[in-house]
């Protein structure tokens, strides 16, 4: 019989809320001297959604929230092919465009995200993550704010999941 996996807890609640207002700190203080003064924040669906409404209640200048859906895993597998299910519905031209992700791991989905945005004239275009693997990066890619760098384990919660189960936990941990 396959054996079940079992969440055990990684980083704590407490953890995540002092690490996302700390970068919401850093990207309002980033953003107040944009001349453009057009913030664009986009998610990435589903992962996303649960840093995503606690970051943007932190950010304390104005902004725009839009959503992407990005899909590249089966399971706890990356396909490594990248594929577009939901486009934006706001134009990024202008725009200072936040890309706001749950994860990266290979890099494949916000190098793919990053390209194909910078493509449509926006002002700038940066990267926010909650957490990296870093090293499992198979192409170069900055990110501009992270939360927590974290060794090569299968992680879920906090907006997180694994075959759309867990995403609700409120802390993010590890599948065992
Ligand atoms: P990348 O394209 O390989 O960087 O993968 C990024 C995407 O894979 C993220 O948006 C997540 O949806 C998913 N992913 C990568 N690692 C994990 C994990 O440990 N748990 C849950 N999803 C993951
Ligand atoms: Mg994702």
């Amino acid at each position: 019989m396959k054996k079940q996996l079992k969440p055990k807890k990684f980083i704590s609640q407490l953890k995540i809320q002092q690490k996302v207002r700390s970068i919401a700190k850093k990207i309002s203080s980033d953003y107040k001297k944009s001349k453009t003064k057009k913030l664009l924040v986009v998610g990435i669906l589903k992962g996303s959604i649960i840093f995503l409404s606690d970051l943007v209640r932190q950010i304390t200048i104005p902004c725009e929230i839009d959503f992407i859906a990005l899909s590249s895993y089966s399971g706890i597998k990356t396909t490594g092919v990248v594929r577009q299910l939901l486009d934006l519905r706001e134009s990024p031209v202008g725009k200072d465009i936040l890309i706001v992700e749950d994860i990266v791991d290979t890099g494949y989905t916000l190098k793919y995200l990053k390209e194909n945005l910078l493509t449509r004239k926006p002002k700038s275009v940066k990267i926010c993550v909650l957490l990296d693997k870093i090293e499992c990066r198979k192409v170069n890619i900055d990110i501009d704010y992270k939360g927590f760098v974290i060794p090569n384990k299968f992680v879920v919660g906090y907006g997180l999941d694994c075959n759309e189960m867990y995403r609700n936990l409120p802390y993010v941990a590890a599948l065992k």
